[in-house]
């Protein structure tokens, strides 16, 4: 009987720590839903002391998500702990994740505490935590440059004091596998009451290894893993979920547990958390890569039609490839059109929304015949922004012709006040953003502009996503449309509308 590895996602909290890839409360409320959808046991949610925005995300993916853990992050400090109980408060199951740095070159340098000190605030945190719930992790971070006596102290008293899982951070993805099997094999020898915790670890990825170290270590009895979708996260990220999981269930033979993950949602989880945060998915991606299951060479190809075992070893399908089935039409319903948001788990606000939504899905039918489940999604959150920004496109128009300056005229809508504004530019995008700037002169800088297609074929939508920067804070926006270039607009629009959003999203250095 395998036994069960407990998958931990922390998208939405390291992932989210990456330059660039801040999320919106809506954003992190959907990624969650995803993950829920995907059977994630635990989600950590985000760091609820770092800002009233990160609070309010938390919070919000806490009161909404009912089958998943929901996890928020805390410093060792009273304060933080109370804001995260706080904020889990509405959570059908909440956990608080406790840490401190452990190793000597952190504790002398960045928190500037003695060995003792740091152990007195640990097990003081976990005390704190578990006033606000009996699930409580805790980690010490850079545990993998800590000495392991000093892990074995604190590691046996913060159990004592109510810890239920500890967490091995290799925090700058320094060890090497098998080095990293053996220090969690020797934690759980050593210490006496460590059968009364779950060990998790939760591995960097600055030398390519956190899949294996988070590998290495469910060998050595480590029974959770950390990662994240696409493998976001601070620096070169964390470990991918994806691979993590495929691994573990590819390799049944070889590991001796198993997630409770529906692993045919991890394409569409991909998309849409590169869509999101605007990170693009390489191509030779383990998993989820647009190559990940492309055979070019005529070699492979005759392998795999003849025996589709001689070149593959997972199903594009068990992944999630080729499930964005074609449902709905142009003659389809709204009867039809509201079933398929409910299977594809996408909540509307209102009747009015619906109907708004319902509006743009004929419009979309249009233009473009067939619509998939990533159209849908798409239309969804295009529908969110234009219910929630104060900026919008009204009309766009463009002229582009060779030999030509390319200019735009655009009409954008402030709270309802229309303005009109028109420019030149190097090409349609630029005249456009150009346009708007002339208009609402945010002065910010545009960071990266990319364009993917969400499906197939040359009617397909565009998903442009834009990244600007001001005063300290980088907002990606996204918007999409079978023409790339209002697509863009609405992408710039939508960036300049969090930009100007009150919510203040920055995140202390831990
Ligand atoms: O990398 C790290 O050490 C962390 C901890 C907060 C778990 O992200
Ligand atoms: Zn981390």
């Amino acid at each position: 009987m395998q036994e069960h590895l407990i998958i931990f996602d922390t998208t939405l909290r390291d992932g989210e720590q990456s330059p660039g890839a801040s999320m919106t409360k809506e954003e992190k409320v959907r990624i969650a839903w995803q993950l829920e959808r995907m059977r994630v046991d635990v989600i950590e949610a985000g760091f609820p002391a770092a800002s009233n925005g990160d609070f309010e995300a938390v919070k919000a993916v806490a009161d909404s998500v009912k089958e998943s853990t929901v996890c928020g992050l805390a410093r060792a400090i009273e304060m933080d702990i109370q804001r995260t109980g706080e904020a889990l408060k509405g959570a059908q199951s909440a956990r608080i994740h406790t840490f401190i740095a452990t190793s000597p070159i952190h504790m002398k340098n960045k928190l500037r505490m003695a060995p003792e000190q740091v152990i007195e605030q640990a097990v003081k945190a976990v005390r704190w935590a578990r006033q606000y719930t009996d699930n409580v992790e805790f980690s010490p971070e850079d545990a993998g440059r800590s000495e392991i006596d000093f892990l074995c102290r604190i590691l046996e008293l913060v159990i004592d004091a109510g810890a239920t899982t500890l967490n091995i951070p290799d925090t700058v993805g320094y060890t090497m596998p098998d080095q990293f099997g053996k220090l969690i094999n020797q934690l759980r020898e050593r210490i006496p009451n460590s059968d009364k915790a779950v060990f998790s670890v939760h591995c960097h990825n600055d030398l390519g290894l956190a899949v294996a170290n988070s590998l290495a270590a469910v060998m050595n009895g480590a029974r959770q893993i950390e990662c994240t979708i696409n493998g976001l996260g601070e620096r070169a990220g964390n470990a991918s979920l994806e691979e993590v999981v495929m691994a573990i269930r590819t390799r049944q033979d070889y590991f001796p547990c198993d997630t409770r993950i529906d692993a045919t949602h991890i394409v569409s989880a991909s998309k849409l958390v590169s869509s999101i945060t605007g990170f693009p998915v390489q191509p030779n991606k383990a998993i989820v890569g647009a190559n990940a299951f492309a055979h070019e060479s005529g070699i492979h190809q005759d392998g795999i039609l003849k025996h589709r075992e001689t070149y593959e070893i997972m199903r594009a399908e068990d992944v999630g490839w080729g499930a964005n089935k074609l449902l709905l039409g142009k003659h389809s319903g709204r009867n039809a059109f509201r079933a398929r948001l409910t299977e594809l788990g996408i909540e509307f606000e209102s009747e009015e929304m619906l109907n708004s939504m319902f509006m743009r899905f004929k419009e979309l039918a249009d233009k473009k015949h067939e619509i998939f489940d990533e159209d849908l999604y798409a239309l969804a959150s295009d529908e969110v922004i234009v219910q929630h920004e104060c900026f919008r496109l009204v009309s766009l128009i463009v002229h582009s012709e060779t030999g030509e300056v390319p200019y735009a005229r655009i009409v954008i809508s402030e709270n309802g006040n229309e303005m009109h504004a028109e420019s030149q530019g190097s090409g349609p995008v630029d005249a456009t953003f150009r346009a708007i700037e002339s208009l609402l002169n945010s002065g910010a800088q545009l960071q990266l502009y990319s364009v993917n297609n969400i499906t197939s074929g040359t009617d397909a939508q565009g998903e442009v996503t834009v990244r600007l920067y001001k005063s300290d804070r980088i907002v990606n926006g996204q918007g999409a449309d079978t023409d790339i270039v209002v697509a863009s607009a609405k992408a710039y629009l939508n960036a300049l509308n969090k930009l100007c959003s009150k919510l203040e999203r920055a995140h202390p250095q831990i």
